[in-house]
């Protein structure tokens, strides 16, 4: 896991990678009859370390959110999901609070399930209510009917830390970075072919070499970096490199922010193994209730394993289920897990003709998987 540096956090909304804006969904919720926030500290990506270290390092920032997030919309309770790492010092936190007299909302703590699905908004609201980590069918969407039925706000952990950083500080001191379309700051995670892995905060809009400088700046040639998350893209890292991280910087080479991960694949390593690792653990964390994902992407992934290890994968077959896959599905799962698969064949090329050949020099292991998940 990355140590931390230290996060003056700055800025606002969406943070959990799904890019909803926030004051849209707070309207929405608040027009509502009696409703709940439900803070989303799930942090089901393995790669990431960013709403662990936030609620690690400032418990109270968070519940600040939570509860203002809560007066906002009218509602007398907030639920906490947070990872199994954080819920002690989440615990202390609310505590120290309730002994304070310091709020009128109730709050409640949940541990998370530890599955990668775990933090969609549904399956957040499923698990608190019913101990599945499995996303919900939708209509009704939870932000009119979620817990207990009632119309509910599931934000981001850090989304909620910004929230109360916007009311003490103002408008003007979050517009003071960032750029103009997308103020603010946020938290990456960075990690792989770098000298110390590295939760920071960085202004929307810096470049990536820059936040690789914060992680003490490569440890090795880099040939790509993974951007967002495991549901994120490649980028050679001749294109990104100079790129500004923020959405508009980072679309036109094809990635997003997602859940701030950037993660540094050194020469050494092979994109397409890498890859194929991360589609085989995303396959199996597939919540198992849609046929696309149950068995689209067990096959899929069987199928990148092929092309990684050279094998007698049929590309043209491939092609063909990621299009039958792609937007199906009870949630994003299968159109993420298609996203980072689709990435890998356009940055890994040159290794797609070498594995034809049945050539590759790759050895070493950059992504996190979760053990005993993989195969
Ligand atoms: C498969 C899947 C997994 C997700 N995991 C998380 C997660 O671990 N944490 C999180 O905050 N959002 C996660 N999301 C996004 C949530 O559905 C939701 O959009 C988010 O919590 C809203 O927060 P924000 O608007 O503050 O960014 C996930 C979405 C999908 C499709
Ligand atoms: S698409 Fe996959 S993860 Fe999403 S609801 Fe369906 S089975 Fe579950």
């Amino acid at each position: 896991m990355p140590s931390s540096r230290p996060a003056r956090s700055r800025a606002c909304s969406r943070r959990g990678g799904a890019r909803y804006p926030t004051a849209r969904k707070l309207a929405a919720v608040a027009a509502g009859h009696a409703p709940v926030v439900l803070a989303n500290g799930t942090e089901g990506e393995p790669a990431s370390a960013k709403d662990k270290v936030l609620m690690t390092r400032s418990p109270q920032l968070v519940l600040d959110g939570a509860v203002l997030a809560a007066e906002l919309v009218g509602a007398r309770e907030t639920v906490i999901v947070v990872h199994r790492a954080t819920r002690r010092t989440i615990d202390d936190a609310v505590a120290e609070r309730a002994r304070a007299r310091f709020d009128r909302v109730r709050i409640r703590v949940r541990t998370a399930a530890d599955r990668f699905v775990a933090g969609q908004a549904s399956a957040v609201v499923h698990w608190v209510e019913r101990g599945v980590p499995a996303p919900m069918a939708s209509p009704p969407r939870i932000c009119e009917r979620g817990l207990g039925g009632a119309p509910t706000l599931v934000q981001n952990v850090e989304t909620l830390a910004h929230l109360a950083l916007i009311a003490r500080y103002g408008a003007a001191w979050f517009r003071s970075v960032g750029t103009p379309a997308e103020p603010g700051s946020m938290l990456v995670t960075v990690l792989g072919a770098v000298r110390e892995p590295v939760c920071a905060e960085i202004a929307i809009g810096t470049p990536i070499v820059q936040a690789l400088d914060l992680a003490g700046g490569p440890s090795a040639p880099l040939q790509a970096l993974l951007l967002g998350g495991y549901f994120g893209d490649w980028v050679s890292a001749a294109m990104a490199m100079d790129r500004p991280f923020s959405s508009a910087g980072l679309a036109e080479v094809g990635a997003g922010t997602g859940a701030g991960l950037i993660a540094a694949l050194p020469a050494g390593a092979c994109g397409l193994k890498e890859t194929a690792r991360v589609v085989r653990y995303l396959a199996g964390e597939s919540a198992g209730q849609c046929g696309p994902c149950r068995f689209g992407l067990d096959a899929i992934a069987g199928q990148v394993e092929r092309l990684a290890h050279g094998r007698g994968a049929e590309p043209g077959l491939l092609q063909r289920w990621l299009g039958q896959v792609d937007g199906r599905g009870g949630c994003a799962h299968p159109t993420g897990v298609i996203r980072l698969i689709r990435s890998s064949l356009r940055i890994f090329d040159a290794e797609l003709r070498q594995h034809a050949m049945g050539w590759c020099s790759g050895t070493a292991s950059v992504l996190p998987v979760p053990a005993g998940r993989s195969r």
